[in-house]
C-alpha cells in the first residue's frame, strides 16, 4: 500500500473520492485524556517538549477519531526561546513574554534559529508520527506567521487591541520590520526544518493578522507571509502549504497572494462566495463555525453538507474556521468525523 494519504493528495491538487477532514487544535483542553496529562504534567512547555508527552497528545484524537490530519501537539511560540526569546503558558491568561520586546537592542540580539540545537524534540515528535499514522494519515506541522508572532513578542500577551504592536507600527515602522524580517527568517528555517523532519503539509497561523486594515495588511503582514512562502517554496516545493487569519473576509485576496496553495476560512464568510473570489486555483479549509459542535447532531450534518456543498469536490479540506472549543462535547467530534467521512463526491 502505497498510495499517499487523501489530504495530502487533495493538499496538492489531485481529486479525492472525499473531503479530507480534520480539525484546528483537534488535541487540546475539550478532551477528556488530555485534561487528565494536564493534572499530572501542569507545565505547557514539558508537555509540548518531551517528545513522548508531545506525541501521546498529538495521537489523542488520532485514536479516538482517526482523522485525515494528525497536528503535531505544540505552540506557535515554540520556536521563539531558539532566537533568544523565553516564554511561558500561564493557567487563564496565556502565552507570556517577559520582557516583552520593544527596544532596537533587544532585536539586534535576537540569534538566528538553530532548530537541530534548539528544537531538537520536534524531529522526535515528527518523526515518531509518521511512523505511526503511515498512509493512513497525513502529518501536519505548523508555525506562527512573522505578524502574529510579532504581537505575542512586542506585546508580552495576548491582546485585544494590539495598542503597543500598532504603535510600534505607526510610529517606529523601521524597528517593526528589522523584528518581523528576523521573526520571517526564523519561521522559514523552521517550517523547513519540520518538514525535514517528516512534516508532509504546513500550516501557517496568522491568528491576529485580521486586527489590521488593509492597507496595513499589505505593509505588515504581506510581505513576510511572502518571504516566508518563498523562502520554503525554494528549498521544498512539493510542500503544501495552508494559511489561517481568524477575521480574514476583507482581505482574502490577499492572503492568496501570499503564495500558500490553500487558505483556511474562518465562519464570518461565505464558504461559496470566498470560493469565488479566490478563483480556482486556490484550494480551501475550514469555514465551520467551531460552535456548530454545541448544536445536536442533525444540526451538525446539515451544516457539514451545507459546507461541502458550497466548497464543490476538489480542492477542499473540511475543517472548523478556527480551534475546537473548550467544552465541546467530544461525543459531537466523534460525530463530525464519522459523518464527514461517509461522504462521496
Ligand atoms: O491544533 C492542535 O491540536 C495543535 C496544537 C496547537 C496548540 N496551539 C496547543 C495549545 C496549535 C496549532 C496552537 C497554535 C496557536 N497557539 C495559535 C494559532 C491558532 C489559533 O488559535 O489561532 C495561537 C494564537 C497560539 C497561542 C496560544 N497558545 C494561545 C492563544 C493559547 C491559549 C491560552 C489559553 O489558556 O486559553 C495557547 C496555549 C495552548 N496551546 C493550549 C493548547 C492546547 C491551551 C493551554 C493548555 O493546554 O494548557
Amino acid at each position: 500500500m502505497s498510495e499517499l494519504p487523501l489530504l495530502l493528495r487533495v493538499a496538492r491538487g489531485e481529486k479525492g473520492e472525499r473531503p479530507p477532514v480534520w480539525m484546528m487544535r483537534q488535541a487540546g483542553r475539550y478532551m477528556k485524556a488530555y485534561r487528565d496529562l494536564r493534572e499530572k504534567y501542569p507545565s505547557f512547555r514539558e508537555r509540548s517538549e518531551n517528545p513522548d508527552l508531545a506525541i501521546e497528545i498529538s495521537l489523542q484524537p488520532w485514536h479516538a477519531f482517526q482523522p485525515d490530519g494528525v497536528i503535531m501537539f505544540s505552540d506557535i511560540l515554540t520556536p521563539l526561546p531558539g532566537i533568544g526569546i523565553p516564554f511561558d503558558i500561564v493557567e487563564s491568561k496565556g502565552p507570556i513574554i517577559d520582557p516583552p520586546i520593544r527596544r532596537r537592542a533587544q532585536i539586534e540580539q535576537l540569534r538566528p534559529l538553530e532548530p537541530e540545537e534548539s528544537l531538537p524534540f520536534i524531529k522526535t515528535i515528527l518523526t515518531s508520527l509518521r511512523k505511526e499514522v503511515g498512509n493512513r494519515s497525513t502529518v501536519l506541522g505548523f508555525a506562527g506567521a512573522p505578524w502574529t508572532l510579532a504581537a505575542y513578542v512586542v506585546e508580552g500577551r495576548g491582546s485585544k487591541d494590539y495598542t503597543v504592536i500598532k504603535s510600534m507600527a505607526f510610529s517606529e515602522p523601521d524597528l517593526l520590520h528589522k523584528l518581523l524580517d528576523k521573526i520571517a527568517t526564523a519561521i522559514a528555517t523552521y517550517i523547513r526544518y519540520q518538514i525535514d523532519c517528516g512534516a508532509q503539509v504546513v500550516q501557517m497561523f496568522d491568528s491576529w493578522a485580521g486586527h489590521l486594515s488593509p492597507q496595513d495588511y499589505e505593509t505588515f503582514v504581506l510581505p513576510y507571509q511572502k518571504k516566508v512562502v518563498q523562502m520554503v517554496k525554494a528549498t521544498h516545493p512539493d510542500t503544501p502549504l495552508i494559511l489561517y487569519i481568524s477575521g480574514s473576509a476583507g482581505i482574502l485576496e490577499k492572503m492568496a497572494q501570499s503564495g500558500v496553495d490553500i487558505v483556511s476560512l474562518d465562519w464570518m464568510v461565505d464558504m461559496a462566495e470566498a470560493r469565488q473570489r479566490l478563483g480556482a486555483h486556490v484550494k480551501v479549509q475550514g469555514n465551520i463555525d467551531p460552535a456548530v459542535l454545541f448544536g445536536s447532531h442533525q444540526f451538525i450534518r446539515q451544516r457539514i453538507y451545507d459546507t461541502v456543498a458550497k466548497a464543490g469536490n476538489t480542492g477542499h479540506i473540511l475543517n472548523l474556521g478556527h480551534g475546537v472549543l473548550v467544552g465541546t462535547p467530544e461525543d459531537n467530534v466523534r460525530f463530525f468525523f464519522e459523518t464527514a467521512k461517509q461522504i462521496r463526491y
